[in-house]
């Protein structure tokens, strides 16, 4: 058995790349594997089991899914997927997946599904014989995912499929509403570690929906909207100033159900302004029996718009899931990687409850999120983050290697947070939010230019959208040094005057500078992360301070 070189690690990059660095990632080396990948299952159902060799004739354009600015298509990397597969030890894998390709083609599903078995194989390797593996996906692919895992770890290895309840019915046309996700897990042997989950009896709900009644006993609170939006009567309409398709969602009851409910006093109206909530019939009785936990999972809400853990990353998945699979299968100290980590839920949960944890993700969103995440979820914490520029010379690279990637990495450099999707709105790359004079967060743009070519037009576009959102800074960031033409388009946007000093509108920032530590001066900087929180807790800090804050 072998140790992994310095938990707690953060790995920007594709996760293929970054298991197959043996010397990172030894075999044996993990005690837990959690994989949440992406499916855009929205988009996926119809597109995914459209051949690419159908209707489009064979380009394939059209039978793409996008997936975090991934697309699935067969292509030279699903080709070299399988070539791996065929030259591996695993002989029922190869059988497997040549069969499925005969049955799928050149599909997207295909593609999907070597892109997963090639890293599966690496999965299985670092696991420890005590380890285990849990797959998170959707059914529109768990039935194939199932049979790829069944040759990865042997059938005998199954250990169970969780079906995890994460919203309520909504009406859809001509189908059963889609209310759950597949967990699998897999063991690595016999040996596996478990340790059954406890939670009291039938009332068991989890702790972030209860709330304290003007009885002072505690009751389970329940969303009153479901997701997407209707068009269809009064669903889609506000209610009680309350406008449900700003969120992308719909009202689950009619208005003058939920008129009913809080006349009787059965809705809670959160202070913060945040949606309303219904309130069970009952008082949450913590004593009552405690059963074990089965293979379906309905007492842990996915996370609502008012969730105090949600990020904004999509796709977050709430702590309370990753604690429960945490907590059953490993112990204290045990090594939890994710190799799709997204904003760092696992990650999160394996640090809250004593493990060790590895995240690896191929976005700056993600892991420049974690990092924040975790810092502010627990001041001191020691963690290292590979991949990520350290140099000039690195950050050169990734800028020629990667414009989105540079744009993104930037952005969390700044302080600030990139724009989730490709192309600019006039050179906007991303915003960063700062504390205004009468402490309210205001938001400054940022514009970043990742190649060489670079013009005062350039600063000139930025300082009119600017003027044109109404936003008072703004930040150019390029690689080399500004030309003349550049500074003086900057320096015709006036100073800014603020309790905190006096600073420049429109900033020009140079990579070199970046590098070296130097940030640009602005009033106090808002993290995204738990921004309101955040204003209200250094409110009396940032009073009276001179200069730029970092928060
Ligand atoms: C569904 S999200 C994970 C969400 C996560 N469970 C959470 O709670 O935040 C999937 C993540 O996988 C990342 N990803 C996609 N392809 C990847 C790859 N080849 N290597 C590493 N990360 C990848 C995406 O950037 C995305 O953040």
């Amino acid at each position: 058995m072998t140790d992994v070189p310095a938990p707690n690690r953060l790995y920007y990059g594709d996760n293929l790349e970054v298991l197959r660095d043996t010397a990172q990632f030894p075999d044996a080396s993990v005690d837990l594997v959690y994989l949440d990948p992406p499916f855009n299952s929205n988009a996926g159902y119809n597109v995914l089991f459209k051949s690419a060799q159908g209707t489009n004739g064979g380009s394939g354009a059209d039978a793409s899914i996008e997936a975090f600015g991934d697309t699935w298509t067969w292509g030279p990397s699903s080709h070299a997927a399988m070539m791996d597969i065929a030259s591996g030890a695993n002989r029922p894998l190869t059988v497997m997946m040549q069969a499925m390709h005969s049955a799928l083609g050149d599909s997207p599903l295909m593609a999907y599904l070597a892109m997963m078995a090639v890293r599966l194989v690496e999965l299985h390797r670092v696991l420890r014989s005590t380890g285990s593996l849990y797959l998170h996906c959707d059914p529109t692919a768990s039935h194939y995912l199932k049979l790829v895992l069944d040759a990865v770890f042997g059938a005998e290895n199954y250990r169970a499929e969780i079906v995890w309840r994460r919203t309520n019915a909504r009406s859809t046309a001509g189908k059963w509403p889609r209310l759950h996700d597949i967990i699998f897990h897999y063991a690595a042997s016999p040996d596996a570690i478990f340790n059954p989950q406890l939670v009291p009896g039938d009332k068991a709900k989890i702790p972030h929906t209860l709330i304290t009644w003007s009885d002072g006993l505690k009751y389970n609170t329940f969303e009153l909207t479901g997701a997407g939006l209707t068009k269809e009567g009064e669903s889609g309409k506000p209610w009680r100033g309350f406008d449900p398709s700003m969120m992308g969602r719909h009202w689950g009851n009619s208005h003058s159900q939920l008129d009913e409910w809080a006349n009787a006093g059965m809705i809670h109206f959160p202070k913060n302004g945040g949606f309303p909530r219904l309130r069970a019939d009952e008082p949450f009785d913590p004593d009552a029996r405690m059963v074990t936990v089965g293979d379906v999972w309905s007492d842990i809400d996915r996370l609502n718009q008012t969730a105090k853990e949600r990020l904004g990353y999509p796709t977050q998945k709430p702590r309370a899931l990753l604690e429960r699979i945490i907590a059953a299968s490993s112990n204290p100290g045990d090594v939890v990687l994710d190799p799709f980590c997204g904003c760092g839920t696992a990650v999160d949960a394996a640090q809250k409850l004593g493990r060790r944890w590895i995240g690896i993700d191929v976005t700056h969103i993600a892991i420049g999120m974690i990092e924040d995440r975790m810092r502010s979820g627990y001041p001191g914490i020691a963690f290292e983050t590979i991949g990520v520029p350290r140099d000039l010379a690195s950050a050169e690279r990734l800028a020629a290697d990667d414009p989105h990637q540079f744009q993104q990495w930037v952005c969390w450099q700044v302080g600030g947070f990139p724009r989730e999707k490709k192309g600019g709105d006039k050179g906007v790359d991303g915003w960063f939010n700062y504390l205004t004079d009468q402490n309210r967060i205001a938001t400054g743009v940022i514009g970043v230019k990742a190649g060489d070519n670079v013009n005062p037009g350039m600063v000139r576009d930025l300082g009119q959208v600017m003027k044109r959102d109404g936003h008072e800074f703004g930040l150019f960031v390029m690689k080399s040094l500004p030309t003349k033409g550049m500074r003086e388009e900057a320096a015709s946007h006036p100073l800014v005057e603020t309790q905190w000093g006096r600073f420049p509108a429109l900033q020009i920032v140079t990579l070199a500078e970046l590098m070296h530590g130097q940030r640009p001066k602005l009033p106090p900087l808002i993290g995204p992360m738990k921004k309101a929180q955040r204003v209200e807790t250094r409110k009396s800090h940032q009073k009276g301070s001179q200069g730029a804050l970092e928060l």
